[in-house]
């Protein structure tokens, strides 16, 4: 199984799935006054703009289709320049490139997220916004970028699709930048198949946001709509199925969190004391998703070694969630004079390659994280795991001496 939400699907998800079976409404517009439409989806953007302590949430068909919609709401146009970090998944850039931007990567620190000290040189007059990325459920050091933000009159963007329900200093993600976006895909925190959320304190930013989503119109398409349609939309609606699905999970995304937070401290109490080995840096330790524990090796050909005993990968080596493993993108950044290719962030680059992801919650090869416990593991599970990774970690040293 993918990520926490889905192993936690169970009959609260099949009892919001058969009240929306039960009264043939399916799309997340219904008649008001029937009783028996249950607005899930409505439900569901009232009871995550609550949790995140927001004015306003919109469900979107992805996390993908939430920056999108966000960056256009936001008025990025073709030419502005989109400041990223170089480790996120290919969806952020692909995103800022469909909206005519061009992502401007920087370089990561040991947080695995955007090093906010190395944001600055990236700011040129055509730069737009920033996209602070809570990876790996670890919150960006959003002081820091608010501040940077601020001074030179940027928008930021949260991409929390990796991060929903971490907070920093006590605020949620996603609701500390301009906007926030969520994914409900299998692999997150709480999951509905797929789908995704946008989040905003801003009326006129939702808007727009509604309007992207939905063909124009304004919100819940309340009001004469003819001649007033102020935006050009497009269909990144949910339907009440996938409402009703996130319903059931957002109610219990604090006992996945809290959950996965006491798994991954026993975890990292048992494997603590390796020499050369260290734990990436947590900007919030109570706040983060907990999700992955990433152990930083001194060294990247031990940390290989390592990883190839365990069947797993370095993280530099994972899918499409390292720049230079997107030919793709790379071909865009080469195409647009910006630096592309292995090499071109080596921080980032030497970071990943001294580190393997140990999943807590997300078990997913593709991040790197194939070996490792899960929401439900048992102690005894836990101990078992922490006495690989131990063993191999002494292999590796053995060998080397
Ligand atoms: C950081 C990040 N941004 C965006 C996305 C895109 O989300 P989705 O798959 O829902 O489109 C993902 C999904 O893996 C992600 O990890």
């Amino acid at each position: 199984m993918p990520g926490p939400g889905s192993y936690w699907i169970g009959d609260e998800e099949k009892h919001q799935i058969d009240e929306v079976m039960a009264t043939g409404y399916l799309s997340r517009y219904g008649r008001l006054e029937d009783p028996r439409f249950k607005q899930k989806v409505y439900t569901f953007e009232k009871e995550l703009a609550d949790y995140c302590n927001v004015n306003h949430a919109l469900a979107t068909s992805s996390g993908t289709g939430s920056i999108m919609i966000a960056l256009l709401a936001l008025g990025i146009k073709p030419g502005d320049e989109v400041i990223v970090p170089a480790y996120t998944f290919v969806a952020t850039y692909s995103a800022v490139i469909f909206a005519g931007a061009v992502p401007v990567l920087t370089e990561i620190d040991k947080s695995l997220n955007m090093d906010p000290s190395q944001i600055e040189e990236k700011i040129t007059p055509k730069t737009k916004a920033i996209i602070p990325v809570h990876m790996l459920g670890n919150p960006c050091d959003m002081h820091a970028i608010m501040r940077i933000a601020e001074k030179h009159h940027l928008a930021v963007l949260e991409d929390a699709c990796q991060a929903a329900g971490a907070s920093f200093q006590q605020k949620k993600v996603g609701s500390i930048g301009h906007m926030g976006a969520f994914s409900l895909n299998i692999f997150k925190t709480i999951t509905a198949g797929d789908g995704g959320a946008v989040v905003t304190n801003d009326v006129d930013l939702y808007e727009r946001a509604f309007g992207l989503h939905d063909q124009g119109h304004k919100p819940l398409r309340a009001g004469l709509e003819i001649g007033a349609r102020s935006i050009l939309g497009l269909n990144f609606r949910v339907n009440e199925l996938v409402g009703a699905l996130a319903l059931a999970q957002l109610h219990k995304i604090d006992r996945i969190t809290s959950t996965l937070r006491q798994k991954k401290n026993k975890l990292k109490a048992m494997i603590s004391d390796i020499e050369g080995v260290t734990f990436r840096k947590i900007n919030d330790s109570e706040g983060e998703c907990a999700t992955l524990c990433t152990v930083i090796f001194e060294d990247a050909q031990k940390a290989a070694l390592v990883a190839d005993l365990l069947d797993t990968t370095t993280v530099d080596k994972s899918g499409w969630h390292v720049y230079a493993n997107m030919e793709h993108i790379n071909r865009y950044l080469k195409e647009k004079g910006q630096p592309y290719g292995k090499g071109a962030y080596p921080i980032t680059d030497d970071l990943l390659s001294r580190s393997i992801n140990l999943s807590v919650g997300v078990v997913d090869a593709g991040l790197g994280s194939g070996f490792g416990i899960h929401i439900n593991s048992t102690d005894k599970e836990i101990e078992i795991m922490a006495g690989q990774f131990i063993c191999a970690c002494n292999k590796v040293e053995q060998r080397s001496l």
